[in-house]
């Protein structure tokens, strides 16, 4: 039987390896909808309490940061160790209200044909046991996001208006979501199709969270996770030069000198490409440098040979425009 109530308290310390005391509610029985575990995820010890209080005080916890800092992962493996449901919805501009809120659909019942309302992912979300996170939370459409602001109240109820029923959210119902913009537009240019939100919306969320980059030795873990085998001494020398070169491009970005930031992601996607490779210079230009602007290459191959030790092999370094 999967209990509805969290029925264990766990030490966060043990669970998340962060500097803390909190004890948070677990559940002793997982759901179909749990997220596997990554025993190799690394949890930032701020993130990790924002979404703990989540969890645990049924606060509604917004986290943002730059892309592929871990930020979807981060909420999704939080509810992974406290075994709590939890389902992802990317937020596109495709997703309408019907599918959120629900609507009447026509189903054979007995060999006859009846109307039935059919909840859509929210309504059905918040009726049990579940963390819903909104990915991409800053792409969803403005008459969607009207939808959401009704349920961000914590007794927030869900009324169906052509039901004429209302929804009192389950007292496990969580409510998350991401977003690379703060939902005051995108100033760096990075993340076209995304919105200003409403600022009443953002008011209603309770704890908003930054999420970038990890410090340099937990970056080297994150990847080392991913990659198990850099795991020697030259291995571990290799990552470490591609996480400071990842930090170069992020503090160039930062002064305005160059247009592409290296995210985690990339990082772990060098890393594995390297090994595919077997060469960590291709694997370099192949994800990452042919992605720069043209005019900034020449600045990247500089941080590589600042990183790396040794000059982007001349055959590796761009020459000429590339193909348009
Ligand atoms: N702290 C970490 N520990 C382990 N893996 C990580 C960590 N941070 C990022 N990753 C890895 O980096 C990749 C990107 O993570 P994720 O998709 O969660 O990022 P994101 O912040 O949601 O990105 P986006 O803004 O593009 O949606 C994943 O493969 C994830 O496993
Ligand atoms: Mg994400």
């Amino acid at each position: 039987m999967i209990p509805t109530r969290p029925d264990l308290t766990l030490a966060a310390r043990d669970l998340f390896r962060i500097d803390t005391d909190l004890m948070v509610p677990a559940f002793s029985v997982a759901d179909d909808h749990v997220p596997p575990i990554d025993s190799g995820y690394v949890f930032e010890r701020e993130t990790t309490l924002a979404l703990l209080a989540g969890f645990l005080h049924n606060r509604r916890v917004l986290v943002q940061g730059r892309h592929g800092t871990g930020k979807s992962s981060h909420v999704e493996q939080v509810a992974a160790r406290l075994n709590w449901p939890c389902v992802r919805v990317n937020l596109d501009g495709h997703v309408t209200r019907m599918d959120l809120v629900g609507k009447d659909a026509i189903v054979l019942r007995d060999g006859l044909q009846v109307t039935e309302f059919q909840p859509g992912i929210l309504t059905w979300a918040l009726q049990r046991p579940c963390a819903l996170v909104f990915d991409e939370y800053d792409a969803g459409r403005a008459d969607v996001m009207f939808v959401i602001q009704r349920v961000l109240e914590v007794e927030g109820r869900l009324t169906l208006l052509d039901q004429s029923r209302v929804i009192e959210p389950h007292p496990a119902f969580r409510l998350f979501a991401t977003a690379n913009t703060i939902g005051l537009g995108d100033a760096t240019g990075l993340y076209h199709g995304t919105q200003p939100l409403n600022q009443g919306q953002m008011d209603r969320w309770n704890i908003v969270v930054t999420l970038n980059y990890l410090a340099h030795d937990q970056e080297i873990e994150v990847v080392l996770a991913r990659c198990p085998e850099y795991r020697t001494a030259p291995g571990r020398q290799t990552v470490s030069a591609m996480v400071a070169l990842a930090a170069l491009t992020r503090q160039g970005f930062a002064d305005g000198d160059l247009s592409t930031v290296m995210s985690p992601r990339t990082v772990v996607t060098w890393a594995e490409n390297a090994t595919l490779f077997h060469d960590v210079a291709l694997a370099f230009r192949l994800t990452f440098l042919n992605r720069c602007d043209e005019d900034e290459q020449a600045l990247v191959a500089e941080y590589y040979q600042r990183c790396v030790g040794h000059d982007l092999p001349a055959e590796t370094a761009r020459k000429g425009p590339p193909v348009r």
